[in-house]
């Protein structure tokens, strides 16, 4: 097959033929997929630059961020990555109830609904591992408190015993890496399916 054909066989992939009528229409799917996507987007490129700025050690992580706010310029994206990460998880929550209202979880959807759990886990994650990099006061305490609650989980959450530098270095690269990669991989998962099974209907 020459270049130009396999092009144009991607793109029909991408662009469907025929779109169900209701699938287009706000009032029944919120949108709610489609802006957490969005978001996601904004929290990557964001969340990007930010690396080029923040150092993620005991010395430096809470004045670089307060530099970000008070002295870089365009520090703005992390006041954007910080409010674009809370719409995520209200975005994706709102995205499952209305999923759940239409009764689309129900078959043939139910292997996308459970990719669904996992995303949901997964932004969940995504907010608790970010949360103690300002590595001020509140996010300390917030990480110790949640690994109190951890049980025996808790030396592997926070590479010791307490909330330290390996926990700082674990929960960044399970922030900017393992995290936001594995969400990638799964969200294309989660788009075929949407595509393969069809937007699902309001009953008749
Ligand atoms: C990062 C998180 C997520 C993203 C970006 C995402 C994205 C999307 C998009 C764009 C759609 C197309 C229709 C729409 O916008 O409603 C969709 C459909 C769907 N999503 Fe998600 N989703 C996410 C999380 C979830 C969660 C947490 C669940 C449930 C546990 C879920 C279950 C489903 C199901 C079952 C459908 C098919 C709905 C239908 O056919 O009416 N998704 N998703």
């Amino acid at each position: 097959m020459k270049n130009g054909k396999r092009l144009a066989h991607f793109l029909l992939h991408l662009h469907p033929a025929t779109v169900n009528e209701h699938a287009l229409r706000p009032s029944f799917t919120w949108c709610m997929g489609g802006i957490a996507f969005f978001l996601f987007m904004l929290e990557t490129v964001t969340g990007v630059l930010l690396m080029f700025y923040y150092r993620p050690t005991v010395e430096s992580a809470y004045q670089d961020v307060l530099d970000l706010r008070d002295v870089v310029s365009l520090g703005v994206f992390r006041e954007l990555h910080r409010w674009g990460g809370h719409a995520m998880v209200i975005a994706v929550v709102l995205h499952m109830y209305r999923v759940f209202l239409t009764g689309s979880y129900k078959a043939p959807r139910e292997f996308n609904w459970c990719i669904g759990v996992l995303l949901l886990l997964l932004v969940l994650a995504l907010s608790f591992t970010g949360y103690l990099l300002p590595w001020d006061q509140l996010s300390y305490w917030a990480i110790t408190v949640a690994a109190n609650l951890a049980g025996d989980a808790r030396p592997l959450l926070l590479g010791g015993d307490s909330v330290a530098e390996e926990t700082l270095n674990r929960f960044y690269v399970l922030h900017c890496l393992a995290l936001p990669l594995l969400a990638a991989v799964l969200m294309s998962l989660h788009f075929w399916h949407v595509r393969k099974d069809g937007i699902s209907g309001p009953p008749l």
